[in-house]
């Protein structure tokens, strides 16, 4: 039972991973090329998928029996997603070379993060 809870709040974190990149990335463009704030709501939902799929990361580690302290790649994985969120924070808020910057590095990221969460160590590079 707890086995294929935890399948399914799987399937849910990674449909809200690509839902929040999706989001991140349509947003960012829309504000660089369209000079256009996105409505209310395409403000809001961003703010809606990220909380779930924080609690549903949450949920998972818990159910997974993972914690920060024995699982190094999550410590590593919680201090990526935080630096993801200001710098996501950073990049909607500036212009120029900054925004450009803070989008380029949240970019890479959140590759690291799926890197991290896949692979589940921290330098998930050959
Ligand atoms: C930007 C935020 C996040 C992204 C992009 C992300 C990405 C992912 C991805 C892509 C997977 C699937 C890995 C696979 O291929 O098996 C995954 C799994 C997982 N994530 Fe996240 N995650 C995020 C936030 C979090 C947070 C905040 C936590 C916990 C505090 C968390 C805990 C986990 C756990 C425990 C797994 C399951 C690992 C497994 O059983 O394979 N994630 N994450």
């Amino acid at each position: 039972m707890s086995f294929c809870m935890y399948i399914i709040v799987k399937q849910m974190h990674v449909i809200l991973v690509i839902i929040s990149v999706a989001l991140f990335q349509v947003r960012y463009w829309r504000i660089k090329f369209l000079q256009q704030e996105t409505n209310k709501l395409s403000k809001v939902m961003p703010h809606v998928v990220d909380t779930l799929l924080l609690i549903a990361g949450v949920s998972l580690a818990w159910l997974g029996g993972f914690s920060p302290f024995n699982s190094h790649w999550l410590l590593v994985k919680i201090i990526a997603v935080v630096a993801y969120i200001l710098l996501g924070f950073i990049a909607m808020r500036n212009v120029g070379l900054k925004q450009w910057l803070a989008y380029l590095l949240a970019t890479i990221i959140v590759l690291y993060i799926m890197s991290v969460a896949h692979l589940k160590t921290v330098w998930p590079l050959p």
